[in-house]
């Protein structure tokens, strides 16, 4: 089944115009199960919520991204969120939901949920979104449309990608939206720690939306490769941005 079919399969009830969609994009095509014998099955829970595959090598995105970084960054930390989601979900009220549903439900002090619920989904996006230099091309059709309308330019939505991710201070992601009010208007934001736009109960309203594109600025996600030089970092995953995967995330 693919993805499309899938999407229009899955009828995600009390999630919201919003959510819906995004937890068969993200969710249900990422739950293939790891190899057993490495760390990210380890980490993951047997139950709940598992850890999506990249769909790509580890080294798929070098330079860009090394090796060494998105193998630690997809089999520790991510699975780590998933793990702590999992735990933090047994006995709880909420357990059960979408994910989606889940973050757009939770309130700022559901700290566990937070924290891991957001760093589930925020990692299946961004490997979503990232590919292989050889397969990235520009955007196109409708979302090519939406970003010259809501930014002026493909180069203009970039910049403000670029300054979002510089001047997050601390760790966080820099985040491209679909208003959910108005289709049509694309905006750029930023969140901290693991937060997202998809958390009504957390973010600034200016914030709240869908998220199609996200980039992940914690340290972990470059400093083996380039300490502290953030901006050569986004510049590069900028370069490796699958635009098929994020204008199918629009709804
Ligand atoms: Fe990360």
């Amino acid at each position: 089944m693919d993805k499309r079919t899938f999407i229009k399969l899955s009828g995600m009830a009390g999630a919201g115009l919003v959510a819906a969609p995004l937890v068969s994009g993200l969710i249900g095509c990422g739950n293939a199960p790891v190899d057993p014998g490495t760390p990210a099955a380890q980490d993951a829970a047997t139950t709940g919520f598992t850890l999506p595959e990249l769909g790509y090598a580890h080294d798929a995105l070098e330079p860009a991204i090394d090796r060494q970084t998105m193998k630690i960054h997809h089999e520790r930390h991510h699975a780590g969120y998933v793990r702590k989601l999992n735990a933090a979900l047994e006995g709880h009220a909420m357990a059960g939901q979408s994910l989606e549903a889940l973050l757009a439900g939770l309130g700022p002090n559901d700290t566990g949920l937070r924290n891991n619920g957001g760093g589930h989904f925020n990692h299946a996006l961004f490997w979503k979104v990232l590919t292989p230099s050889s397969e990235a091309t520009g955007p196109s059709g409708m979302l090519a449309d939406r970003i010259t309308a809501s930014f002026g330019s493909q180069d203009a939505l970039l910049d403000a990608l670029s300054q979002a991710a510089g001047s997050r201070f601390g760790s966080g992601w820099a985040w491209l939206v679909q208003d959910e009010n108005q289709p049509d208007r694309l905006f750029v934001c930023s969140t901290a720690n693991q937060d997202n736009p998809l958390m009504k109960g957390v973010v600034e309203a200016d914030h709240q939306g869908r998220p199609l594109l996200g980039i992940d600025v914690w340290e972990h996600a470059y400093y083996l490769n380039y300490q502290n030089r953030r901006t050569d970092y986004v510049a590069a995953v900028l370069n490796r941005i699958n635009w098929s995967e994020v204008a199918a995330l629009m709804a």
